[in-house]
Protein backbone atom coordinates (compact mmCIF):
# COMPACT_ATOMS: atom_id res chain seq x y z
CA UNK A 1 0.00 0.00 0.00
CA UNK A 2 1.36 3.59 -0.83
CA UNK A 3 0.87 6.67 0.96
CA UNK A 4 2.09 9.18 -1.02
CA UNK A 5 4.33 12.37 -0.14
CA UNK A 6 2.12 15.18 1.85
CA UNK A 7 2.79 18.14 4.15
CA UNK A 8 0.62 20.14 6.65
CA UNK A 9 0.97 24.04 7.20
CA UNK A 10 -0.52 26.04 10.32
CA UNK A 11 -0.64 30.08 9.84
CA UNK A 12 1.91 29.45 7.39
CA UNK A 13 4.08 27.23 9.05
CA UNK A 14 5.14 23.69 7.67
CA UNK A 15 4.44 21.36 10.51
CA UNK A 16 5.08 18.22 9.38
CA UNK A 17 6.90 17.42 5.81
CA UNK A 18 5.97 13.44 5.03
CA UNK A 19 8.06 12.01 2.04
CA UNK A 20 5.60 9.55 1.33
CA UNK A 21 6.21 5.23 2.38
CA UNK A 22 5.14 1.84 1.06
CA UNK A 23 3.39 0.15 3.74
CA UNK A 24 3.14 -3.71 3.72
CA UNK A 25 -0.39 -5.54 5.10
CA UNK A 26 0.15 -7.39 8.88
CA UNK A 27 2.85 -5.34 9.81
CA UNK A 28 2.91 -2.61 12.78
CA UNK A 29 4.59 0.61 11.93
CA UNK A 30 5.59 2.53 15.55
CA UNK A 31 5.94 6.80 15.21
CA UNK A 32 7.92 7.70 17.70
CA UNK A 33 9.65 11.52 17.98
CA UNK A 34 9.56 14.42 20.99
CA UNK A 35 6.53 16.51 21.85
CA UNK A 36 5.13 18.39 18.66
CA UNK A 37 7.27 17.05 16.22
CA UNK A 38 4.33 16.28 14.13
CA UNK A 39 3.23 12.33 15.06
CA UNK A 40 -0.53 13.23 15.83
CA UNK A 41 -1.06 15.64 12.57
CA UNK A 42 0.66 12.77 10.46
CA UNK A 43 -2.00 9.95 12.19
CA UNK A 44 -4.81 12.97 11.19
CA UNK A 45 -4.33 13.01 7.87
CA UNK A 46 -3.60 9.86 6.90
CA UNK A 47 -6.94 9.01 8.80
CA UNK A 48 -8.92 11.94 6.83
CA UNK A 49 -9.85 13.80 9.95
CA UNK A 50 -7.81 16.99 8.37
CA UNK A 51 -6.69 17.79 5.10
CA UNK A 52 -3.16 17.76 3.75
CA UNK A 53 -1.61 21.25 2.12
CA UNK A 54 -2.28 18.85 -1.12
CA UNK A 55 -5.51 19.73 -2.50
CA UNK A 56 -7.79 16.54 -2.80
CA UNK A 57 -5.18 14.58 -0.60
CA UNK A 58 -6.14 11.23 -0.44
CA UNK A 59 -4.20 8.77 1.71
CA UNK A 60 -5.78 4.99 0.78
CA UNK A 61 -9.32 4.44 -1.08
CA UNK A 62 -9.52 1.60 1.59
CA UNK A 63 -10.95 1.15 4.78
CA UNK A 64 -8.91 2.84 7.56
CA UNK A 65 -9.52 2.68 11.41
CA UNK A 66 -8.24 5.91 13.99
CA UNK A 67 -8.03 5.75 17.43
CA UNK A 68 -7.54 9.29 18.38
CA UNK A 69 -4.84 10.32 21.30
CA UNK A 70 -8.14 11.21 23.10
CA UNK A 71 -10.76 8.54 22.57
CA UNK A 72 -14.22 9.32 22.22
CA UNK A 73 -17.50 7.14 24.02
CA UNK A 74 -20.76 8.12 22.75
CA UNK A 75 -23.61 7.96 25.69
CA UNK A 76 -24.54 4.64 25.74
CA UNK A 77 -23.05 1.16 26.88
CA UNK A 78 -19.50 0.04 26.98
CA UNK A 79 -20.73 -2.85 24.77
CA UNK A 80 -22.83 -0.95 22.64
CA UNK A 81 -19.84 1.45 21.88
CA UNK A 82 -17.97 -1.19 21.10
CA UNK A 83 -20.28 -2.54 19.11
CA UNK A 84 -21.69 0.25 16.98
CA UNK A 85 -24.91 -1.24 15.22
CA UNK A 86 -23.06 -4.72 14.69
CA UNK A 87 -24.90 -7.82 15.88
CA UNK A 88 -21.81 -9.88 16.65
CA UNK A 89 -22.18 -10.08 20.46
CA UNK A 90 -19.39 -12.72 20.76
CA UNK A 91 -16.64 -10.98 19.02
CA UNK A 92 -17.52 -7.84 20.96
CA UNK A 93 -17.62 -10.22 24.48
CA UNK A 94 -14.54 -11.53 23.64
CA UNK A 95 -12.68 -8.50 23.02
CA UNK A 96 -13.92 -7.25 26.42
CA UNK A 97 -12.62 -10.13 28.14
CA UNK A 98 -9.33 -9.73 26.69
CA UNK A 99 -9.12 -6.28 27.65
CA UNK A 100 -10.34 -6.80 31.06
CA UNK A 101 -13.70 -5.08 30.60
CA UNK A 102 -16.04 -7.56 30.97
CA UNK A 103 -17.79 -6.17 34.06
CA UNK A 104 -18.04 -2.33 32.37
CA UNK A 105 -20.11 -3.87 29.36
CA UNK A 106 -23.58 -2.29 30.46
CA UNK A 107 -22.22 0.48 31.94
CA UNK A 108 -21.99 4.40 30.35
CA UNK A 109 -19.67 4.31 28.44
CA UNK A 110 -18.84 8.50 28.93
CA UNK A 111 -18.52 7.94 32.35
CA UNK A 112 -15.33 5.46 32.58
CA UNK A 113 -11.88 6.35 33.64
CA UNK A 114 -9.35 7.19 30.93
CA UNK A 115 -8.10 3.74 30.45
CA UNK A 116 -10.91 2.07 30.31
CA UNK A 117 -12.44 4.09 27.69
CA UNK A 118 -8.96 3.71 25.46
CA UNK A 119 -9.82 -0.31 26.56
CA UNK A 120 -13.20 0.15 25.39
CA UNK A 121 -11.91 2.27 22.11
CA UNK A 122 -9.73 -0.43 21.17
CA UNK A 123 -12.24 -3.17 21.48
CA UNK A 124 -14.07 -0.99 19.31
CA UNK A 125 -11.60 -0.65 16.47
CA UNK A 126 -10.47 -4.16 16.54
CA UNK A 127 -14.44 -4.83 15.85
CA UNK A 128 -13.94 -4.14 12.20
CA UNK A 129 -11.75 -5.24 9.38
CA UNK A 130 -9.48 -3.12 7.69
CA UNK A 131 -6.24 -1.98 5.12
CA UNK A 132 -4.81 0.49 7.24
CA UNK A 133 -5.25 0.94 11.39
CA UNK A 134 -3.89 4.45 13.14
CA UNK A 135 -3.80 4.29 16.80
CA UNK A 136 -2.60 7.76 18.25
CA UNK A 137 -0.98 6.67 21.47
CA UNK A 138 -3.76 3.81 22.38
CA UNK A 139 -2.18 2.91 26.02
CA UNK A 140 -0.85 6.33 27.43
CA UNK A 141 -3.70 6.48 29.71
CA UNK A 142 -3.15 2.36 30.45
CA UNK A 143 -1.60 0.87 33.19
CA UNK A 144 0.68 -1.48 32.81
CA UNK A 145 -1.14 -4.62 32.73
CA UNK A 146 -3.34 -3.02 29.99
CA UNK A 147 -0.61 -1.70 28.10
CA UNK A 148 0.32 -5.45 28.04
CA UNK A 149 -2.80 -7.06 26.98
CA UNK A 150 -3.65 -4.48 24.44
CA UNK A 151 -0.36 -5.01 23.25
CA UNK A 152 -0.91 -8.50 22.98
CA UNK A 153 -4.78 -7.80 21.28
CA UNK A 154 -2.81 -5.64 18.37
CA UNK A 155 -0.13 -8.29 17.86
CA UNK A 156 -2.46 -10.88 17.30
CA UNK A 157 -5.11 -8.82 15.20
CA UNK A 158 -2.77 -7.14 12.79
CA UNK A 159 -1.68 -10.66 10.77
CA UNK A 160 -5.53 -11.55 11.26
CA UNK A 161 -6.91 -8.69 9.79
CA UNK A 162 -3.60 -8.88 7.29
CA UNK A 163 -4.24 -4.93 8.03
CA UNK A 164 -0.90 -2.52 8.45
CA UNK A 165 -1.00 -1.05 11.44
CA UNK A 166 0.47 2.82 12.91
CA UNK A 167 1.25 2.97 15.78
CA UNK A 168 2.14 6.87 17.69
CA UNK A 169 3.54 5.84 20.70
CA UNK A 170 5.97 7.98 23.50
CA UNK A 171 7.33 4.48 24.84
CA UNK A 172 10.48 2.67 23.12
CA UNK A 173 9.97 0.04 25.31
CA UNK A 174 5.97 -0.81 23.27
CA UNK A 175 7.58 0.17 20.15
CA UNK A 176 10.44 -2.12 20.80
CA UNK A 177 8.28 -4.73 21.97
CA UNK A 178 5.76 -4.88 19.15
CA UNK A 179 7.04 -3.02 16.24
CA UNK A 180 8.12 -4.46 12.96
CA UNK A 181 9.17 -0.94 11.60
CA UNK A 182 9.70 2.47 13.40
CA UNK A 183 9.40 6.08 11.51
CA UNK A 184 11.59 9.12 14.01
CA UNK A 185 10.16 12.19 13.10
CA UNK A 186 12.08 15.54 14.65
CA UNK A 187 10.21 18.92 14.19
CA UNK A 188 8.02 17.61 11.39
CA UNK A 189 10.11 15.50 9.14
CA UNK A 190 10.86 11.71 8.96
CA UNK A 191 14.52 11.70 10.08
CA UNK A 192 14.62 8.01 9.52
CA UNK A 193 12.77 5.10 9.02
CA UNK A 194 13.21 1.47 8.33
CA UNK A 195 13.12 -2.04 10.44
CA UNK A 196 12.47 -1.77 13.96
CA UNK A 197 15.73 -3.63 14.83
CA UNK A 198 17.40 -0.91 13.55
CA UNK A 199 15.44 2.18 13.62
CA UNK A 200 15.10 1.32 17.57
CA UNK A 201 18.45 -0.40 18.50
CA UNK A 202 20.89 0.81 15.91
CA UNK A 203 19.85 3.72 13.84
CA UNK A 204 21.52 5.23 11.07
CA UNK A 205 20.72 9.17 11.84
CA UNK A 206 22.63 10.91 14.80
CA UNK A 207 19.31 12.35 15.46
CA UNK A 208 17.64 9.34 16.16
CA UNK A 209 20.37 7.96 17.91
CA UNK A 210 20.65 11.18 20.18
CA UNK A 211 16.87 10.82 20.54
CA UNK A 212 17.33 7.32 21.83
CA UNK A 213 20.09 7.99 24.13
CA UNK A 214 18.01 10.73 25.89
CA UNK A 215 14.56 8.36 25.98
CA UNK A 216 15.50 4.92 25.70
CA UNK A 217 16.31 3.33 28.52
N1 LIG B 1 -4.84 22.88 14.71
C1 LIG B 1 -3.60 23.35 14.84
N2 LIG B 1 -3.33 24.67 14.69
C2 LIG B 1 -2.07 25.15 14.79
N3 LIG B 1 -1.00 24.39 15.07
C3 LIG B 1 -1.20 23.07 15.25
C4 LIG B 1 -2.50 22.47 15.14
N4 LIG B 1 -2.38 21.15 15.36
C5 LIG B 1 -1.08 20.92 15.59
N5 LIG B 1 -0.36 22.06 15.53
C6 LIG B 1 1.10 22.18 15.73
O1 LIG B 1 1.75 21.25 14.88
C7 LIG B 1 2.87 20.69 15.55
C8 LIG B 1 2.74 19.17 15.53
O2 LIG B 1 1.67 18.81 16.39
P1 LIG B 1 1.26 17.29 16.64
O3 LIG B 1 0.02 17.28 17.43
O4 LIG B 1 1.26 16.59 15.34
O5 LIG B 1 2.49 16.78 17.52
P2 LIG B 1 2.73 15.37 18.21
O6 LIG B 1 4.02 14.84 17.67
O7 LIG B 1 1.54 14.50 18.07
O8 LIG B 1 2.96 15.77 19.74
P3 LIG B 1 2.53 15.01 21.12
O9 LIG B 1 3.67 14.07 21.39
O10 LIG B 1 2.52 16.12 22.10
O11 LIG B 1 1.22 14.35 20.95
C9 LIG B 1 2.92 21.28 16.92
O12 LIG B 1 3.84 22.33 16.94
C10 LIG B 1 1.50 21.80 17.14
O13 LIG B 1 1.49 22.90 17.99
MG1 LIG C 1 0.19 13.68 19.44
Amino acid sequence: MKIKAFSKTYNGVRVLDFPGMELQPGKIYAVIGANGSGKSTFARILAGVIQADQQGYHPHPGSVLYMPQKSYAFRMSTQANILMGSREYKKANKLMEDLQISHLALRRADKLSGGETARMALARLMMRPCELAILDEPTAAMDMESTLLAEKLITDYVPRANCALILVTHSLQQARRIADYALFFQKGALVESGPAQTVLHVPAASETKAFLDFFGS
